[in-house]
């Protein structure tokens, strides 16, 4: 089965907007373990459920082609539209059905998105279309563990934080749970003996009030809960984006908060 929820044009928009870019350091642990794995050359990576390409982007300086797959045509458009990446070709498909011959990629990627696939499908279609010790890299964070910094209210913020995401709790899809779960179920099917989990990376970044709030709006739950209620999801955005600068004392959405956010990766490589 396929999951449908990244589908309309506003939420493309906010995607290309407010979506995080994975961190260099997590990206640099992806790639010495595909050199080590497979070695050079780093000829082709494929970006699965690339959304708006931000993971793609990052990959696009170590490899000769990156292609980004989403099964969202409104997601590939927003892609399409940052310039700079000419290596980087976008094509509309799913991470089940892969248009590559056996054993002609070096590595496959999925940020943030492996919990939408169908396990058994993808597993297969990754072990046909890798090269022998080429990799897979399923990468996302875990929001639940999240944590907000600004002076002396960073536990107040992380309340509201917590809040939101207890309004949205019953439009949440059992896929996310999966996510949270650091994909621990994927990969335990992951037929390749060479396997392994990085379960925390902890990555500090700052963010502003503003972009906190449209992150909020990227959620697949805030969504599905826009679709049921559209003015409440509106004025639940708008609420919170007034209690966060409240806490905090300040008039200007601009202002920056401390973010730390835990991000995990499930690496493998297929047998030589
Ligand atoms: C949570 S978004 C992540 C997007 C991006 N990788 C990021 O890190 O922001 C999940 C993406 O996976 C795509 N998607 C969901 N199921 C898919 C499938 N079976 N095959 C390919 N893409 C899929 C959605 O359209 C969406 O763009």
């Amino acid at each position: 089965m396929t999951h449908r929820l990244f589908e309309g044009k506003d939420h493309a928009s906010a995607y290309q907007k407010y979506r995080f870019t994975p961190p260099e350091e997590l990206n640099n642990i992806i790639l010495q373990y595909l050199s080590k794995k497979k070695g050079q050359p780093h000829v082709l990576a494929v970006d699965l459920g690339c959304g708006t390409g931000q993971n793609s982007h990052l990959l696009a300086p170590h490899f000769q082609e990156v292609v980004g797959i989403d099964i969202s045509e409104c997601q590939l458009e927003e892609a399409r539209a940052v310039p700079g990446y000419p290596n980087i070709t976008y094509r509309r498909g799913t991470a089940e059905d892969l248009p590559f011959p056996d054993c002609s990629v070096d590595l496959l990627t999925a940020a943030s998105a492996a919990h939408w696939f169908d396990q058994s499908r993808f597993l297969a279609e990754a072990s046909r279309v890798l090269k022998p010790r080429g990799c897979v890299a399923l990468l996302g964070f875990s929001d639940l563990n999240t944590r907000l910094h600004y002076q002396d209210c960073g536990e107040r913020l992380n309340q509201i934080y917590e809040e939101v995401r207890q309004v949205l709790l019953p439009y949440t899809s059992n896929r996310v749970t999966v996510s949270e779960g650091k994909l621990e179920e994927l990969y335990s099917a992951i037929p390749f003996p060479d396997k392994e989990r990085i379960d925390s990376v902890q990555v500090k970044s700052s963010i502003s009030v503003r972009n906190l709030v449209g992150f909020i709006e990227t959620w697949s739950m805030f969504q599905i809960y826009k679709k049921k209620d559209p003015k409440a999801a509106e004025e639940l955005l708008l609420k919170t984006q007034k209690r966060f600068l409240e806490e905090m004392g300040v008039m200007s959405p601009a202002t920056e908060i401390e973010q730390e956010m835990e991000y995990f990766c499930v690496l493998a490589s297929k047998p030589g």
